[in-house]
């Protein structure tokens, strides 16, 4: 509250002349260890932008996980190129590298590894396979903060990560992201690219009328790149950094409450969770779980879910389809944005057989609660569903 004071009685609302976005961003790299971060306005702008950063552009192929949301899809139709899906490991429900090698193509461009449900993909093959083949890696971790892989900070691990603040996220201001990288082109490109493309932006600088002489000159010109509005108010940015400074306890709460739940699930041969690989922290920004409950104890989905409810439960949420099942994908409704480059491009079920297998039957629990006790209440009432079809 006191931030947001700051920010209304303060001189500048928006990024371009205010000091919160800028603030934010400082601290952000501060606490990822890297040393650029460049704020936007959701976590799919971030996907767009780096995607522009990694040079990728009509026609060129982009490869991200058949198990994620939508948004992966969009941002690279929004670069004109091409989604190519990669099946995913059916235990940890993350992108398989197997999968990726499979698909590369000499159209590839850019990888977008996905930290499903707080837990990153076992990313060192991808990274090596990336490498030999001028591939860009980018981290989609809008679901992972502070997650770790072999003992290394997620995010920190391919040529840029994305983060996302929209309101059910670790850090959230409502609608939000966040882009950070070690190179400063990319960082500039990205700056670029979501504010308007003004020229006079900088790596680590966002705001443009620092020097109003020069800004204000009728002979200035001021856009060199095609850009857009991606910018993130000084009122989201100010909510954001109140979040970030207090992010490992947020992170704690949620890894507190998947492991209550998990707890309360154990002995139970139908709810299997998200498998985390020895040396990887998941995040858990909801906990994944299959559900076999179909097969095992003949309770469908639904009713499960039904009866949790009836217990005082709460939230188990359903993993969104396969990005090219949805039917802004299998009916090519993206074809008439760039009818050359996608004339001739389709997608058919069956073509990552495991995600399409898992997807119907993860369960989402949520992990977002405002404190331990409300959690542990919502996994008594799963408990006593368990219990209530062991009887
Ligand atoms: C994995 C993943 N990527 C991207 C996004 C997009 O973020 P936003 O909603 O901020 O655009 C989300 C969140 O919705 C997400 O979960």
């Amino acid at each position: 509250m006191k931030y947001l004071e700051n920010v209304l009685h303060g001189e500048s609302w928006s990024a371009t002349g205010g000091s919160w976005t800028n603030n934010l961003e400082k601290e952000f790299a501060k606490k990822f260890g890297v040393k650029y971060a460049v704020a936007f306005n959701s976590g799919t702008s971030t996907l767009h932008a780096a995607l522009e950063a990694a040079g990728v552009g009509p026609g060129d192929e982009v490869i991200s996980p058949a198990l994620t949301v939508i948004m992966d899809t969009t941002a690279t139709l929004h670069a004109n190129a091409i989604p190519v899906y990669a099946d995913i490991d059916p235990e940890t429900f993350t992108i398989d590298p197997e999968d990726i090698k499979r698909k590369i193509s000499p159209k590839t461009k850019a990888i977008i590894t996905v930290s499903l449900y707080g837990l990153s993909p076992d990313i060192d093959p991808i990274l090596d396979f990336a490498k030999k083949n001028s591939l860009i890696v980018i981290e989609d971790n809008a679901q992972c903060v502070l997650g770790t892989y072999k003992g290394r900070l997620v995010g920190t691990l391919g040529h840029m990560a994305s983060y996302s603040f929209e309101t059910t996220k670790h850090i959230s201001c409502g609608e939000g992201g966040m882009i950070i990288t070690d190179n400063e082109k990319y960082a500039e490109i990205m700056r670029k690219i979501g504010g308007h493309g003004f020229r006079n932006l900088r790596a680590g600088e966002g705001r443009v009328r620092l020097n109003q002489d020069i800004f204000q000159n009728p002979h200035y010109k001021r856009h060199d790149v095609l850009g857009w509005n991606y910018r993130l108010s000084e009122f989201n940015a100010a909510v954001a950094l109140a979040q970030l400074e207090r992010v490992e306890e947020l992170v704690h709460l949620r890894i507190k409450s998947a492991e209550i739940f998990m707890d309360a699930m154990s002995g139970c041969n139908y709810l299997v969770p998200q498998k985390v690989p020895d040396g990887y922290t998941n995040s858990y920004y909801t906990l994944g779980v299959i559900y076999n409950g179909e097969e095992e104890i003949g309770v469908s989905w639904e009713d499960f879910r039904r009866a949790y409810i009836q217990e005082g439960g709460d939230g188990i949420y359903g993993a969104w389809s396969v990005p090219y099942l949805e039917p802004m994908v299998s009916e090519r409704q993206f074809v008439k944005r760039c009818p050359w480059v996608y004339a001739k491009i389709g997608y058919e079920k069956g073509l990552c057989p495991i995600a399409e297998k898992i997807q119907p039957k993860l369960m989402q629990f949520k992990t977002n609660y405002r404190g331990i006790g409300l959690a542990k209440k919502k996994a008594s009432a799963l408990r006593s569903t368990i219990n209530r079809f062991s009887l």
